[in-house]
């Protein structure tokens, strides 16, 4: 099966920094102004998506800035032109009929560029102190699982019936639907047995935690594999960090650079591990290797030469890995530095790969 084209996306900096807080060069900023007009700067650099994490309290430190996802995903649907919006989307948070609808607004403002990634929480104040409670993993999973069959065929179009364990929707039916596709797409974002079922049978995209490509190649090996009921075949998207310099030592030394700085986040990072679920896969894969960023970060290795990371790149792509969400630090500096340096790159090969492709099958 054939990869489809490869796609940048930037994570919105919705809590501030990625890999270090306490850094000179990025001072603390989680506003709508900084993330509408590093979005914006995004699209005009050639990038094609956008992640908006979704926490309704900075999982880092509780009084610090968290940007709203839902309501910046609507503004920046109206703000931009060509760039896909995918806002993260917790089902406890919401009522599948709310966010159904909420879904279906955005995809209408941005004619058809929006789309939902579905993550299960990892967070337990946030929910908890909300009164919500936060069970345990697996029954978060079965509950996710039930909300998105709801919010999928709602979505869709469907006058829809339903009673569960969970919810029971009468005769229910939302107007518009999506007037540019079948319905917003579903990225899903976890990586224990339950998060891959259930992106096997309801999510179109599954986001895979940065970390080596040997170990992303075994993950999308068991995923593609599994049954889909007449689904279009599953897509994949990667988290990442890329620190790309000149020469691989540069890029080291960059490295070295914010790992000592992450370091000085060690309190806070104990209470993050104090809040999370210790059942969650992400986080354990997540202690595997040192590293900084979220969600694997520069354990996927997208650091080095800009040769280096642009062929790097190339390989997660042959692995199946179609879109790339990226991170950097400083951002904007460094999502500067990848599209002019980096991305020609990667489409040089591309296309010197496909014009070899074309001489060996006609030879
Ligand atoms: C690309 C990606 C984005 C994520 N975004 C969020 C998010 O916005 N909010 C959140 O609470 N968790 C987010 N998560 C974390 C998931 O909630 C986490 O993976 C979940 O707890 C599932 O755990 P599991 O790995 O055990 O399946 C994200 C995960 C991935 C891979």
């Amino acid at each position: 099966m054939a990869t489809a084209p490869i796609r940048f996306g930037i994570w919105a900096l919705v809590h501030g920094p990625r890999a270090a807080h306490q850094d000179p060069e990025e001072p603390y900023d989680a506003s709508w102004e900084r993330n509408r007009d590093l979005i914006l700067a995004a699209e005009e650099l050639g990038y094609d998506s956008t992640l908006i994490a979704q926490h309704t309290i900075n999982p880092h430190q509780e009084d610090l800035d968290q940007l709203e996802a839902w309501s910046a995903a609507a503004a920046l649907a109206a703000l931009t032109k060509r760039i896909e919006i995918i806002a993260a989307i917790k089902p406890y948070l919401y009522h599948p009929v709310v966010l159904a609808k909420l879904a279906l607004g955005i995809e209408n403002i941005s004619r058809g560029r929006f789309a939902i990634n579905l993550v299960n929480a990892w967070n337990r104040p946030e929910l908890d102190k909300a009164g919500i409670g936060f069970p345990e993993h697996d029954a978060r999973y079965a509950y996710g699982r039930e909300w998105i069959s709801v919010v999928s065929r709602l979505m869709e179009g469907e006058r829809l019936t339903y009673t569960g364990e969970h919810f029971n929707v009468r005769d229910y039916a939302l107007r518009p639907t999506s007037l540019y596709r079948k319905r917003p797409l579903i990225y899903v974002g976890g990586e224990s047995e339950p998060a891959r079922s259930l992106v096997a049978s309801h999510g179109d995209v599954w986001f895979i935690n940065g970390q080596p490509l040997e170990d992303v190649a075994g993950l999308i090996a068991n995923v593609a594999t599994r049954s889909r009921e007449g689904a279009a075949p599953l897509r994949f998207g990667l988290s990442a960090f890329v620190i790309a310099r000149e020469t691989r030592e540069q890029a080291e030394a960059a490295h070295e650079r914010l790992l000592n700085l992450a370091a000085k986040d060690a309190p806070m990072k104990a209470v993050e591990k104090q809040n999370t679920d210790p059942k969650v896969v992400m986080m354990q894969t997540m202690q595997k290797t040192p590293r900084v960023g979220s969600n694997g970060g520069t354990a996927a290795g997208l650091v080095g030469s800009y040769d280096e990371v642009a062929e790097r790149i190339e390989a997660f792509h042959a692995a199946g890995i179609e879109l790339f969400m990226l991170q950097f630090q400083p951002f904007e500096a460094e999502m500067r530095r990848f599209a002019r340096e980096v991305m020609p790159r990667v489409r040089g090969r591309q296309s010197a790969g496909s014009a070899d492709g074309r001489t060996r099958s006609l030879g």
